[in-house]
């Protein structure tokens, strides 16, 4: 059995950075310290970062059924690309992961993964949201959570919570009406997280009404900011009402990073069972770094839901990071085609936007303090270092979803991320591994790149 030494690196957790080797064996973390003497192989990692592998609880891997968008190997090998090795992929593909067997087919596919890992040495854990848009659905969800025997045990370890879309957006995945107080209560009872996907479906109807432009900035206007407060305030209450953990996806508006700071201030009495109800949520590096000026050039290219706001709203998000109301910086990697996205019609053209190969380098831009935005050659960076990333990116995606994950620590088995900080490249999508082969940080100068995953 080899002993591997990891000499000179800098361990990094949410709330430390410890420079210390480490000696693995046979894949475990046997020890940690300043002078380790027992090794048969050292490798030099003097100045470079560790870091846990990241969590992005917040993707679209499109398989099956989109496999002309993405599959789980291509946007795999993305996302280690980016040191991101567990994900959690949401439902909205063809057949939508709304049913026990949709469910079953996608850990099998998962697994199959796993057990031929070329062209991916390195492991990738996907686990899998449950959506629900019916009363069927729910009652598959039911027989997921109380089920006992082998297979459902297995296949309720590989789902980490409920999807919810308030709205529809691609894949046409809105909850009726008529269901989602049962999801809540359900999920409540079971204290199984829901994620929503919070934009209210009648005032973007609303909305659409009244537009008669057809220039792609105006897809901003089609789902404006209070669609998203009014979906938020909707959740929390359902929330509240069914003690159920809630997490509200891309958050996007100031009104929105507004309405989870004070529900997070919600005392017990506040609440019908206060001390079990738990509010998160997660922003998405798009809308950290883009601003509807960035329309301009990029076009479809960063059309998604919730669109891309103004600058005051991108200030709102950061001032969520910084002040901890924000738990999580997520991708929601969502690939199309750049055919698809260049629709003559570009309110037809699809919205999402991929991220999972880019967001690590980009975030370790800005902790490096370089906007990486070249449309904003002057502007500053928000405080920000490589422990928030830590935090954002693993330690609460972990604790939300009950992922299982482990930070760098004696005893454990678990991928280590080594990052050059100093490293500086563009990025190119002809690098990414990613099936749709486009990037709308295309040239961008980042600083900071994972060397490898060990
Ligand atoms: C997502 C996609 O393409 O799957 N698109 C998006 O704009 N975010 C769907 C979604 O989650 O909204
Ligand atoms: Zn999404």
């Amino acid at each position: 059995m080899s002993r591997l030494l990891l000499h000179g690196g800098t361990i990094v957790s949410a709330d430390s950075e410890t420079h210390a080797d480490i000696a693995i064996e046979d894949g475990v973390i046997k020890d940690i310290g300043t002078y380790i003497e027992d090794y048969d192989e050292e490798v030099d990692i003097t100045g470079k970062l560790l870091l846990p592998g990241l969590i992005d609880c917040h993707v679209h891997f499109r398989e099956p059924g989109l496999e002309h968008k993405g599959t789980m190997q291509t946007e795999s090998a993305a996302a280690l690309m980016g040191g991101v090795t567990t994900v959690c992929e949401m439902p909205n593909t063809i057949p939508p992961t709304c049913t026990i067997s949709a469910l079953a087919d996608k850990v099998r596919r998962a697994e199959a993964l796993l057990e031929n890992p070329n062209p991916n040495p390195n492991p990738i854990d996907i686990r899998f949201f449950f959506g629900i848009t019916q009363d069927l659905h729910l009652a598959a969800l039911l027989e997921l959570l109380n089920g006992t025997s082998q297979e459902l045990t297995h296949l309720r370890a590989r789902c980490c919570g409920v999807k919810l879309y308030l709205d529809h957006s691609t894949g046409d995945q809105k909850v009726r009406d008529d269901v989602l107080e049962d999801v809540f209560r359900v999920c409540g009872q079971h204290h199984f997280p829901v994620v929503v996907h919070a934009e209210d479906e009648s005032t973007n109807r609303v909305a659409a009404a009244q537009n008669t432009r057809t220039n792609v900035a105006v897809h901003s206007l089609l789902r404006p900011a209070e669609s998203e407060a009014i979906a938020i305030e909707r959740a929390i209450t359902l929330a509240q009402k069914h003690s159920t953990p809630l997490h509200i996806a891309h958050l996007s508006t100031e009104q929105g990073v507004e309405l989870v700071r004070n529900a997070k201030k919600c005392r017990p009495f506040d609440c019908a069972q206060g001390d079990t109800f738990s509010i998160t949520c997660e922003v998405a590096p798009h809308h950290l770094i883009f601003t509807t000026d960035d329309y301009e050039r990029l076009g479809t290219l960063i059309k998604v839901n919730p669109p891309i706001r103004s600058a005051k709203h991108r200030f709102a998000l950061w001032q969520g990071i910084l002040d901890g109301t924000v738990d999580c910086i997520a991708t929601d990697h969502a690939p199309h085609t750049l055919d698809e996205k260049n629709n003559p019609e570009p309110l037809r053209s699809p919205s999402g936007i991929p991220g999972v190969a880019t967001m690590l380098p980009l975030l370790l831009t800005i902790a490096a303090g370089q906007w990486p935005n070249p449309a904003e050659p002057n502007a500053t960076c928000p405080p920000f270092s490589v422990r928030d990333i830590v935090r954002l990116c693993f330690a609460n995606p972990n604790r939300i979803f009950h992922l299982g994950k482990h930070d760098i620590e004696k005893g454990v088995s678990t991928p280590i991320v080594v990052v050059d900080p100093a490293k500086e490249s563009a990025i190119h999508a002809s690098d990414i591994p990613s099936l749709c082969g486009w990037t709308p940080y295309e040239g961008w100068r980042v600083k900071g790149a994972v060397q490898k995953i060990i």
